[in-house]
């Protein structure tokens, strides 16, 4: 990943970034040996990549802002809770609630968190931002899978 996406992504992000409880992602594993907080941070890299390659003109705060909140559930997914069953499905809800309690987020950054898990999710994602962030997501939760799996065996 290039110095500049990096720099940018914390320039965007640095309210999110620097918030003291954005710090709890940290102590979640999302997939295989990776934080949630890092798998955010690579999913906002991915998602400004995606945006300056093929020049589509998004809003490239929001971008970063919904891709580093997409996954801002608060919870271990892995341990079975009646409260956060059926994460796949709704995860997106929980953290789009998170993410205005805690952050000032435009309707465009919650259209981002709460459509990522689209197509399991049904509605589909109408902003170009909402779709970035959907692939990247996509793309980064499978490398993670299957380094996971790798290191496992
Ligand atoms: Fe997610
Ligand atoms: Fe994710």
């Amino acid at each position: 990943m290039s110095l500049k996406i990096k720099r940018d992504v914390h320039e965007y992000g640095k309210e999110i970034l620097k918030c003291e409880k954005y710090q709890a992602l940290d102590t979640f594993i999302q997939h295989g040996n990776i934080s949630c907080k890092k798998h955010s941070i690579r999913v906002a890299h991915i998602s400004l990549s995606i945006n300056r390659f093929l020049k589509l003109n998004c809003n490239e705060k929001s971008l970063v802002r919904g891709a580093l909140l997409h996954d801002y559930f608060l919870y271990d997914w892995h341990i079975k809770e009646k409260w956060h069953n059926w994460h796949g499905f709704r995860h997106p809800k929980i953290a789009m609630k998170n993410a205005i309690r805690d952050f000032a987020v435009t309707e465009l950054e919650q259209d981002i968190i709460k459509k990522h898990m689209w197509p399991l999710t049904i509605i589909p994602p109408r902003r170009r931002e909402s779709w970035i962030v959907s692939i990247a997501d996509k793309y980064c939760s499978t490398m993670e899978t299957i380094k996971g799996l790798y290191n496992a065996v």
